[in-house]
């Protein structure tokens, strides 16, 4: 892969997007190497969490790649958007917790990239914006969805409709960005806190996951009898006994995903 890298610390990925040069903007060939890469996370059960940055000085990914888009035909555009909102679905689908640390720009795709992740810490030089209207399009990677299941509709249309950006301190205020960080502690925070996630029983995680984002949309009771499953189903694993033993022996619980 040239522009993706995908580095295994243990039990934690991390995946790079590094095309600096053009503030690592997603061009068709970024989009399939990363699904490849979101595809090798997704078959490795020895993965307790995914982070999300990007490469070089300025940019998370600053959209995008607009040079590749200029001279699209819709039936173009229509296969690019579909690429984008795969690979951002296959992201979201993946069974394990996904981090983005936002280390610079997040504009349109960049930022949709983002909002396709569990959570976001951002850097005190991050910027996020969805800027498509600058360019008389609209978010295409799934922006008008996600950001408005997160801002609320009103703040959703403000940020499209001027399509100005924020800086981190405003994204954590909207509840875009869990945290702001200095840049040099931005990567080793969200380290940090999916270690923290790794030690977890990892079919809790996953089941937590599940629950949460299967009853976001749907009515209360729907999403209560989603959770009311999931929190039975676990006593059928060998990692509840083990984690409920651990504690009444007052040790350490060793979770085997089992
Ligand atoms: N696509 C392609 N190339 C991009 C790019 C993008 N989205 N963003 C930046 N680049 C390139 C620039 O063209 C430039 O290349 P050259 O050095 O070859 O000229 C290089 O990256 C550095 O960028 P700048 O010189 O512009 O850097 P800057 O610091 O002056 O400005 C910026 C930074 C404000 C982020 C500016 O680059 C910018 O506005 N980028 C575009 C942001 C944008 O509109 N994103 C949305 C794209 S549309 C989209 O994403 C649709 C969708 O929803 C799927």
């Amino acid at each position: 892969m040239e522009f993706i890298k995908l580095v295994v610390e243990g039990p934690l990925a991390v995946i790079t997007i590094d095309r600096p040069k053009a503030l690592n903007a997603l061009n068709r060939q970024v989009l399939t190497e990363l699904e490849q890469a979101v595809g090798q996370v997704a078959v490795d059960g020895a993965l307790r969490a995914l982070i999300i940055t990007g490469g070089g000085e300025k940019a998370f990914v600053a959209g995008a790649d607009i040079a590749e888009m200029a001279a699209m035909s819709t039936a173009e555009a229509l296969s690019f958007g579909e690429l984008g909102h795969r690979v951002l679905d296959s992201l979201e689908a993946l069974s394990i917790p996904v981090i983005a640390a936002v280390n610079g720009f997040a504009l349109g795709g960049g930022c949709e990239l983002a909002l396709a992740c569990d959570f976001i810490y951002a850097s005190e030089k991050a910027k996020f914006g969805l800027p498509e209207v600058t360019l008389a399009v609209i978010p295409g990677f799934g922006g008008t969805q996600r950001l408005t299941r997160i801002v609320g509709r009103a703040r959703a249309k403000e940020l499209i409709f001027t399509g100005d950006m924020i800086d981190a301190v405003k994204a954590k205020e909207l509840g875009l960005a869990l945290d702001v960080l200095p840049a040099a502690e931005l990567l080793a925070h969200a380290k940090k806190i999916a270690g923290t996630i790794a030690k977890r029983g990892p079919l809790a995680v996953t089941r937590a996951k599940r629950a949460i984002d299967g009853g976001a949309d749907v009515a209360l009771e729907a999403g209560n009898q989603l959770e009311r499953e999931a929190f039975a189903a676990l006593f059928g694993t060998a990692d509840q006994k083990e984690g409920m033993a651990a504690f009444l022996a007052k040790r350490p619980a060793e979770f085997k995903k089992a």
